[in-house]
């Protein structure tokens, strides 16, 4: 009896740490794997849920799950649309059971920065990518950025063919795995939850990420170094399900907009300065980071970009067409 009331009172108070939801509210239950401080998801995340918990007091409530405490990312989507979450920020390379457009932002080298990759998405090709899902049950709603991916192995990486032979973690996204396949290495789909220790134990050699997700899971900890290659990117879709969204009354579904709609704004704008805190964070921690020649950077940019070839047809040439006029 005494375990199960100290249980019961443990899940009160865990449940009013994210919030207080009144009766009566409409709860909104945000799901994500990534962790919360010094980063781009994490902080925009959290400040959703404030603005959402203090300007619509009454009528909804966010309650927010980080660090894959809910659902990997693997679920997440499936809950939606059970109804067993509200919201989700997969990143854009976990959506391909759901959509081919998407690969177009895993392609190695497709966008030479952020400012790049925001331009895309609020041209109209980037904003009409967010109804691709529509069919699947699947609404998007904004684009949360993140930022430029990075290299890190059990070895240093400075030459493509330093991969040769090597284990990377990829993301659920075939063209990640085709990227890793093309500098030799040997790619393994893999929930992000598992990365850490997957390294640690030598099941895979080496992975890619962001600074801010490389610094979150410690993942410099139980690598040789981190190359800063700048390969490609992590962006994020803020998601719900049609009919979830369908079914809110329409001033909630308006002033839910609206604060998503600002809070991207802020929070897409500061998450280049977030990932280049956690760069300084990992140095600061002991990590290595090694940089690359214009020389050097080139050879990794000839190894992977013919796979671009290889989804021109699921991507569209002219959604790269235009991808590339915003890098010029
Ligand atoms: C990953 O799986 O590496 C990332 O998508 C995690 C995240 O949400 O940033």
């Amino acid at each position: 009896k005494f375990l199960a009331t100290a249980a019961t009172a443990l899940a009160l108070s865990a449940s009013t740490a994210f919030a207080a939801c009144d009766p009566g509210e409409i709860v909104i239950k945000f799901s994500h794997v990534t962790n919360t401080d010094k980063h781009p998801k994490g902080i925009a995340a959290t400040l959703l849920a404030e603005r959402v918990n203090t300007e619509m007091n009454g009528k909804a409530c966010m309650e927010v799950f980080p660090n894959s405490t809910l659902y990997n990312d693997d679920k997440v989507l499936e809950a939606l649309l059970q109804g067993d979450v509200q919201l989700a920020a997969p990143s854009l390379s976990k959506f391909e059971t759901f959509t081919k457009q998407f690969r177009l932002f895993d392609l190695p080298f497709m966008f030479k920065n952020m400012e790049a990759v925001d331009a895309f998405q609020n041209s109209e090709t980037g904003q009409s990518m967010k109804d691709s899902m529509q069919r699947r049950g699947l609404q998007g709603l904004a684009f949360w950025h993140n930022g430029l991916k990075q290299m890190s192995a059990n070895v240093p990486l400075i030459s493509p063919t330093d991969a040769k032979g090597l284990k990377f973690r990829v993301q659920p996204s075939d063209v990640l795995v085709a990227q890793m396949e093309a500098i030799g290495g040997n790619p393994q789909k893999m929930a992000f939850s598992e990365v850490y220790g997957a390294l640690q134990q030598g099941v895979v050699d080496g992975q890619e990420n962001t600074w801010s997700n490389i610094y979150g899971r410690k993942f410099f900890e139980v690598q040789d170094g981190v190359t800063e290659t700048n390969h490609g990117i992590i962006d994020y879709l803020v998601v719900a399900s049609v009919d979830w969204l369908d079914n809110l009354p329409e001033d909630v579904r308006d002033q839910f907009m609206t604060i998503l709609g600002e809070v991207t704004a802020t929070r897409n704008a500061e998450a280049f300065a977030v990932n280049e805190a956690a760069k300084a964070s990992i140095l600061e921690a002991g990590g290595v980071i090694r940089q690359l020649t214009p020389e050097q950077r080139a050879e990794w940019v000839a190894a992977m970009k013919p796979v671009w070839e290889k989804f021109r047809d699921d991507v569209g040439q002219e959604n790269i067409d235009a991808a590339q006029a915003i890098n010029a």
